[in-house]
């Protein structure tokens, strides 16, 4: 390790990336729109509830209130740059899923955009929020999930079969590789 830096005024924090960035969708009834979050996270299997923490200046923030429910998805490297596009522009100004031909399936449960290209989605309720400092944590239950096939083995991502769009920070992305040893200890399944 190199020698370390020690910052007591912490004004713009980091390190918390390489992450996954998640496009959240919302449907209202009458607009649809869609966001880069990179600040996303599980929050309990059971019951199955995700988190995705909003500003509350960005259009979506106010679209999530009023649909009462929003859309996790993930895509691929290879569509870095919609996220990018996603996550510079607003749905203030413009109509997103048109602008940018934005393809969507059908959901089954909530009525939230799934993403055609996104390798796994997940349909969500909103349960709960609370404004954090800046930010908005949305806690939603998991309704549904689209998986595409083979990309997970028991819930693993197979990484040779599908890059995952991993965010480093700024406009950055970076590649992964496949796994050559298992890290986990004996036991580590008790962590569930
Ligand atoms: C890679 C990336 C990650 C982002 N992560 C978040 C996030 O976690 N939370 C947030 O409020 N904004 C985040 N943003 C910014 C919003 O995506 C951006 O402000 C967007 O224009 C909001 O769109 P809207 O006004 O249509 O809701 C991110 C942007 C990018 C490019």
């Amino acid at each position: 390790m190199t020698p370390k830096q020690h910052i007591t005024q912490v004004k713009a924090f980091f390190g918390y990336y390489p992450g996954l960035v998640a496009v959240v969708t919302v449907d209202t009834g009458t607009e649809r729109n869609a966001m880069a979050a990179g600040w996303n996270t599980a929050l309990s299997f059971v019951p199955p509830l995700y988190g995705v923490s909003i500003a509350p200046s960005r259009h979506t923030h106010d679209l999530i209130l009023a649909a009462g429910a929003f859309g996790v998805n993930f895509l691929p490297l290879e569509h870095a740059r919609l996220i990018a596009a996603v996550g510079g522009t607003s749905g203030r100004d413009i109509d997103k899923f048109a602008d940018f031909d934005i393809a969507t399936e059908p959901s089954l449960r909530a009525n939230v955009p799934i993403l055609a290209d996104a390798y796994v989605s997940y349909e969500c309720v909103l349960r709960d929020h609370h404004t954090y400092g800046d930010h908005t944590l949305f806690a939603g239950e998991i309704v549904a999930m689209h998986v595409a096939e083979g990309v997970f083995a028991e819930g693993v991502l197979q990484p040779d079969l599908l890059q995952p769009a991993l965010h480093l920070g700024k406009d950055r992305y970076m590649r992964t590789e496949k796994v050559a040893v298992e890290v986990l200890p004996r036991g580590a399944e008790s962590f569930r």
